[in-house]
């Protein structure tokens, strides 16, 4: 059990990939608070997690607001008496170009993707401290390395998430709290339908190219084609899981300000 006795907690857990980290969190042996607007999805998650016999809470959170993300860490830590892990999953897929990005489409995509993250860490890393340490996880993209047209708001929201990570790794490395990043490529999950559900004055530009077919990511679609090799094809979310449960556990225990990235042959060659 490499979570054992570990309390986490999962923004944006109720779909995609926050929901594959909460399931692999929940099999590793730790607590899972699960926090996200979708209530429904989260609650069907955590009641079978519960039934399976796993330690697991459902926050309902909007990210973007200050008192919820109080609210969620002040719950999980009265819960299970502190915090060990911190995972921002949480994010939405709003496109747009520099000129076609209004002002109130820039913030909200900075303010769910972006400053959601300084909001939870803000609350957490005091909870950390107290423990004596613990890990943060934030789900990035390829998109905040490299630039694609359409996706200003997105990959400024996802580079600034990598520069947050850094920061947060050397100003609390004393305290013994690691901070890293993923990256995913093209992922499949269904980001672009709950992106357009729950932000729906955002949902299309009207310049955008239609969604990839192969999977959700607004990353260069991997080829669909399922004969195709592994690695050109779109990721399952439970192998960006996996580098999760890596960073968290005690294995990454000299693992900090890392960046990596999960997205096939996508991290070398488009
Ligand atoms: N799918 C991909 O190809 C891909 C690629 C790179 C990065 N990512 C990133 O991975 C993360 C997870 O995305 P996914 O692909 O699993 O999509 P997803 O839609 O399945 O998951 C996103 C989750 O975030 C939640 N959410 C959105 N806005 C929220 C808010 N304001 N407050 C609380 N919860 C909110 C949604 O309800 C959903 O459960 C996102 O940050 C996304 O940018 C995804």
């Amino acid at each position: 059990m490499r979570l054992k006795d570990k309390v986490a907690m999962v923004t944006g857990g109720a779909n995609g990939i926050g929901r594959a980290t909460v399931e692999l969190f929940a099999e590793a042996g730790a607590r899972v608070a699960v926090a996200d607007r979708d209530t429904r999805k989260g609650k069907a998650l955590v009641d079978g997690l519960l039934a399976g016999g796993a330690e697991a809470l459902l926050v309902p959170t909007d990210v973007s607001s200050d008192t919820d993300v109080a609210t969620l860490v002040n719950e999980t830590v009265r819960r299970w008496g502190g915090l060990d892990i911190l995972v921002n999953c949480a994010g939405v897929d709003i496109t747009g170009s520099v000129v076609d990005t209004e002002p109130e489409r820039w913030q909200r995509v900075l303010d769910v993707n972006l400053s959601s993250a300084y909001r939870t860490c803000r609350f957490s890393v005091p909870h950390l401290i107290a423990r004596g340490g613990g890990s943060i996880v934030n789900i990035a993209s390829l998109q905040g390395m490299y630039g694609w047209a359409n996706y200003a708001a997105y990959a400024a929201s996802k580079a600034g998430l990598i520069g947050l990570t850094r920061q947060i790794a050397a100003e609390y490395a004393d305290h013994n709290i690691r901070a890293n990043a993923i990256s995913p490529g093209g992922i499949a999950t269904a980001l672009g339908a709950n992106s357009d559900q729950l932000e729906p004055r955002f949902a299309h530009d009207p310049g955008a190219p239609a969604p990839a077919p192969a999977a959700a990511s607004p990353a260069p679609a991997p080829t669909a084609a399922p004969e195709a090799p592994r690695l050109r094809r779109a990721g399952l979310p439970r192998d960006v899981a996996w580098a999760a449960l890596f960073l968290a556990s005690d294995e990454a225990a000299y693992v900090t300000g890392h960046n990596l990235v999960v997205g096939g042959v996508l991290s070398v060659a488009l």
